[in-house]
């Protein structure tokens, strides 16, 4: 309390001499720095009070205003798929609806650097009209295990396309002239105790893995502001780690933006800040106490304070507040509407279309199943909740797209869903909004199979259309019953449905409006055709209806594995949610206090390809309605590694759009390798039947390297490598290859 009274007064002196002072612009950051007490200095690496920075339900944070020097406040606000805050306001009938773009698995489906970073153009202009200087996305932990429980906001398995996307994703966001903000930083793989748990990652996988990714967005996407993670990494906390945020982040890879902690206090502050983290989030009056005091005490100095100020002022002057934009609150929610359904149609991922089953004839008369027919998952929940204005369902879509629907089954899901809802919906609608976003488990179970009506409908209809949902979010992982694999009823459901329309010689389509890998050998041949739309945002089920009417030719790849069983994933036996967890050692509970990467690199495709495990659907798979053939390529060694090229020509009957995968095999001996590894990847513009494109590819030596912590450097070894062009991982249809003559390596500090 007296320390409190002590502060205030001390600001309040503060403002007093302002008189004279010099205001913050561009070009003083350093005056305003050596102008600056202890005590603003400390006040600007806590953020904002709740009271400044909570002007909208929903914002997350921001940084404290000092007006004798000019500083404002800013606002920082969630992500990643979408501006994350509530429509309703105070004192106005205004709304404030935010679009719910596709979430970060499905847009980085698309394989597709200029559509990501054209959406996030997009949303970033809500976040610049919405009033918000900072960003909170991308999210891009690598996708460990299929069961974390934020899967849906990362993009990938493999940190080269994690890191591309990841990187288009920020120069999107960042050319509206406001802050993204990478995260989590680093190692968040699992949400089962996120806050504390200690992820223990040998040297090797954490460079090649864990923070390949960040390093590839950091570089190539310049992001204004990086989020440190909760957990702890090897022992410390992520956001306490000086190696971690100052001697990788900043001296080896040339970050030069602000870092915050993720947020919430932890007991550290003083040793954040130290670490180089610059920026407590939200920040409470505990933690500015805890600086000054460390101010006092000579625990932290002037000049690490200013270093850190002097990260946080250039955010500052950089963003559309100090800038006085005035911002409209009016977005072009309408044209970014249309461009998320664009985004959604070119990243849904076919994963089977047997017999030629879809796209499905004009105006067919389709039953569609399931209680995700009706409640469609547009995103996961959480801080990465978007509130639409409104979310098309599947009826909905398919009715607008011209297909006939039979109403008796559109009927009986609607009444299922309308009676959950409003058992939910006790209170207001803003109660409701904020339960939606945060209410676990919120999702609507499958409804009984319709029995009474099956059979009539296989005679009547032409197709049928089942379409499995789920839910998933921050603070948990998913489980193996009833989530990775599916639940009694929609078992039944699929077995049922395609044993009626199967013995009357129609089909079934299956659409996985998902958060998270699931499992698929034990049904998907019950299935004609499966359709992948992830969780598609909030045009999501319209773009599903443009694929099933072949009016987009679906040309998304997986950025991840389909296991047969997920305990494949040698990640499995040491992840929360697998039956290993429990056992004890000093007091610590495997999988939740700590755990161990004991996979190392093999992670995803790396293991499966090398090891010669079969899945069910590999990574980078993806189908078309037309079929690509690959030219004989031109490799070459550069300068500085390889230079490649392949012609692709659509062979088939209709125009469509090719994912180019480049990978490579290094050379035998040194270190251990897997069998390929993606280096590259583009995507060809639509090519009507007949029409060739040529794609290029350029990748450096430094990129070719593997990270030997034994003498902790990256190294390219000498010998011929093998580039292999493929569909997928696993379907390799053209290679070449080339030779580096003298080994290369780049020395760097061990973590
Ligand atoms: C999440 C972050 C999010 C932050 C602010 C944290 O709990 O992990 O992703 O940006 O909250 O809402």
């Amino acid at each position: 309390m007296i320390k409190r009274a002590l502060l205030t007064a001390a600001l309040s002196l503060a403002t007093v001499l302002s008189f004279g002072q010099p205001k913050l612009r561009p070009d003083n950051i350093e005056d305003i720095i050596k102008a600056m007490t202890d005590e603003e200095l400390a006040s600007l690496l806590v953020g904002a009070k709740e009271s400044e920075f909570y002007y909208f339900e929903g914002t997350a944070a921001g940084v404290r205003s000092i007006p004798r020097l000019g500083i404002p406040a800013t606002i920082s606000c969630d992500g990643p798929a979408g501006l994350h805050f509530y429509p309703f306001r105070d004192n106005t009938d205004k709304t404030f609806y935010c679009t719910a773009f596709p979430v970060g698995v499905l847009s980085a489906s698309s394989w597709d650097l200029e559509l990501m970073e054209t959406m996030t153009g997009a949303l970033g202009n809500e976040v610049h009209e919405y009033g918000v200087d900072m960003f909170l996305g991308p999210g891009m932990n690598i996708h460990r295990s299929p069961l974390c429980g934020r899967n849906f906001e990362y993009f990938s398995e493999d940190p080269l396309l994690s890191g591309k996307m990841a990187a288009a994703y920020v120069r999107g966001i960042q050319s509206n002239g406001v802050t993204a903000t990478v995260k989590h930083f680093a190692a968040n793989n699992q949400e089962t105790n996120r806050h504390e748990n200690d992820a223990r990652i040998g040297q090797r996988a954490l460079r090649e893995i864990y923070l390949k990714n960040f390093e590839i967005a950091v570089k190539e996407g310049r992001p204004g502001a990086m989020m440190a993670s909760y957990n702890k990494l090897n022992g410390e906390y992520a956001q306490q780690s000086y190696d971690l945020l100052t001697t990788i982040l900043r001296e080896e890879w040339g970050y030069d933006g602000v870092v915050l902690t993720d947020h919430g206090a932890k007991d550290g502050t003083v040793k954040a800040a130290k670490a180089g983290c610059d920026l407590m989030q939200p920040g409470s009056e505990v933690e500015l106490e805890r600086m000054l005091e460390a101010v006092k005490e000579g625990a932290i100095t002037r000049d690490e304070l200013e270093r850190n100020a002097r990260h946080v002022l250039r955010y500052i002057v950089s963003t559309p507040r100090f800038k006085g934009y005035k911002f409209s609150n009016d977005p072009d929610l309408r044209t970014h509407a249309e461009l998320a359904r664009k985004v959604a149609g070119e990243s849904i991922v076919m994963l089977k279309n047997d017999g030629g089953t879809l796209p499905l004839k004009a105006g067919a008369k389709l039953a569609v199943y399931g209680v995700g027919s009706e409640d469609f998952v547009a995103v996961g929940i959480g801080s990465g909740h978007v509130v639409a204005k409104h979310v098309g369902n599947m009826r909905e879509s398919l009715t607008d797209a011209g297909f006939e629907l039979n109403q008796d089954l559109a009927g009986y899901y609607k009444a299922y869903v309308e009676l959950d809802h409003a058992t939910k919906r006790v209170a207001g609608a803003m109660d409701w909004l904020v339960y939606e976003s945060w209410g676990y488990g919120k999702k609507v179970a499958e409804a009984d199979v319709p029995l009474n009506m099956l059979s009539r409908q296989a005679a009547e209809e032409d197709v049928a259309i089942i379409v499995i949902s789920r839910d998933a979010g921050e603070g948990y992982d998913r489980s193996l019953v009833d989530d990775f694999e599916l639940s009694v009823r929609e078992r039944e459901l699929i077995r049922l449905v395609s044993d009626e329309y199967h013995a009357k010689g129609k089909k079934v389509v299956v659409i996985l409006n998902i958060g998270g890998v699931i499992e698929t050998v034990s049904w998907n041949n019950m299935a004609d055709a499966i359709l992948l739309p992830w969780q598609p945002g909030q045009e999501g089920a319209y773009a599903v209806a443009d694929v099933l009417a072949g009016k987009v030719n679906p040309s998304g790849k997986l950025t991840m594995t389909f296991p047969i069983d997920v305990l494949d994933h040698p990640s499995s036996a040491n992840f929360p949610t697998c039956p290993q967890v429990g056992e004890a050692e000093q007091g610590l509970r495997k999988n939740v206090d700590y755990t161990e990467y004991a996979e190392g690199i093999w992670v995803g495709y790396r293991h499966f390809t090398t090891r010669g495990i079969k899945v069910s659907y590999p990574f980078g798979y993806g189908l078309s309605y037309t079929t690509f053939l690959y030219s004989k390529p031109i490799v070459k060694a550069s300068s500085d590694g390889f230079t490649a090229s392949v012609t692709v020509t659509n062979t088939g009957p209709v125009a469509g759009k090719e994912v180019i995968e480049v990978y490579v095999s290094a050379p035998y001996g040194g270190l251990e390798k897997p069998s390929r590894e993606l280096k590259a990847f583009g995507k060809t513009r639509s090519l009507a039947p007949g029409e060739s494109q040529t794609l290029s590819f350029t990748v450096p030596a430094y990129e070719l390297a593997s990270f030997n912590e034994a003498v902790s450097a990256w190294e390219t070894a000498a010998g011929n490598y093998q580039v292999q062009f493929g569909s997928s991982v696993e379907d390799i249809r053209a290679a070449g290859s080339f030779r580096i003559k003298k080994p290369q390596s780049w020395k760097v500090n061990n973590l």
